[in-house]
């Protein structure tokens, strides 16, 4: 099973991906969490990414396609992937058309989590992340169990993603609003699309996507 999981900044793509890959043995590539990793390990790409996405900007197109590019032909992916936030643009989409084709790993389908974006500042001002397995968390909406301690590792330290910070998150949301609705339609045309209301609570946008893979399956 081959997917895109789409949605604004906060929508919940990471939230449902860590909820998917659980049931689905596929790989989940999410750009964003490549790129901090490498931010994090210091390395040139790290460092390229960094100034773009402190400013809540697009990295550019010929960086993100090549990573992609060299991701989608790790083994794991062979069981099938899901990208989360590639593409993001007209260009990226028709990059992985072309990267799909010669690797010959077509793509089944495109979910969108259709959020209003009126309340996604909210959502991701108050987004806190645990350091050691990255499960994602939120002061509003979602909070572990036990309170301090991630229900996925148990571990206690949490942190907040610089992107979140209230003046990079309007032009974060600023540049992907700008983004989506050509995407949207790129995929529509080709068939592919499905939207998911993201604006109920997690269980029940998992519900949704459920049903689309079930039927897929
Ligand atoms: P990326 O890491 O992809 O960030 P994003 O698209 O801005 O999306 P987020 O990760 O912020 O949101 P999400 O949809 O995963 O939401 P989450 O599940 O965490 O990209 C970061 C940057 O990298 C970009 O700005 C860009 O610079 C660069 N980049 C990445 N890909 C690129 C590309 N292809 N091209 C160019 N540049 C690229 O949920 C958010 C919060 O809401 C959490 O706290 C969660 O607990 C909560 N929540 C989730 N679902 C619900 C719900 N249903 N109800 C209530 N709360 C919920
Ligand atoms: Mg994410």
């Amino acid at each position: 099973m081959n997917l895109i999981l789409m949605g604004l900044p906060g929508a919940g793509k990471g939230t449902q991906a860590e909820k998917i890959v659980v049931k689905y043995p596929i790989a989940h590539i999410s750009t964003g969490d490549m790129f901090r990793a490498a931010m994090a390990n210091g390395t040139e790409l790290g460092k390229q990414a960094k100034s773009y996405m402190d400013q809540g900007q697009l990295v550019p197109d010929e960086v993100t396609e090549g990573l992609v590019k060299e991701r989608l032909q790790e083994p794991d992916t062979e069981s099938g992937y899901m990208l989360d936030g590639f593409p993001r643009t007209i260009a990226q989409a028709e990059a992985l058309t072309d990267i799909t084709a010669e690797l010959n790993k077509p793509l089944d389908a495109v979910i969108n989590i259709d959020v209003d974006p009126k309340i996604l500042a909210d959502r991701l001002s108050a987004r806190y992340i645990c350091k050691t397995c990255g499960a994602t968390y939120n002061k509003l909406y979602h909070n572990p169990k036990v309170e301090g301690t991630c229900d996925r590792c148990g571990g206690h330290e949490f942190f907040q993603r610089d992107d979140d910070k209230p003046e990079t998150v309007q032009n974060r949301l600023q540049v992907n609003i700008e983004m989506n609705t050509p995407l949207l339609d790129f995929y529509a045309d080709r068939k592919l699309l499905y939207t998911v209301n993201g604006d109920q609570d997690i269980d029940a946008v998992f519900a949704e996507i459920e049903k689309i893979l079930a039927a897929m399956a």
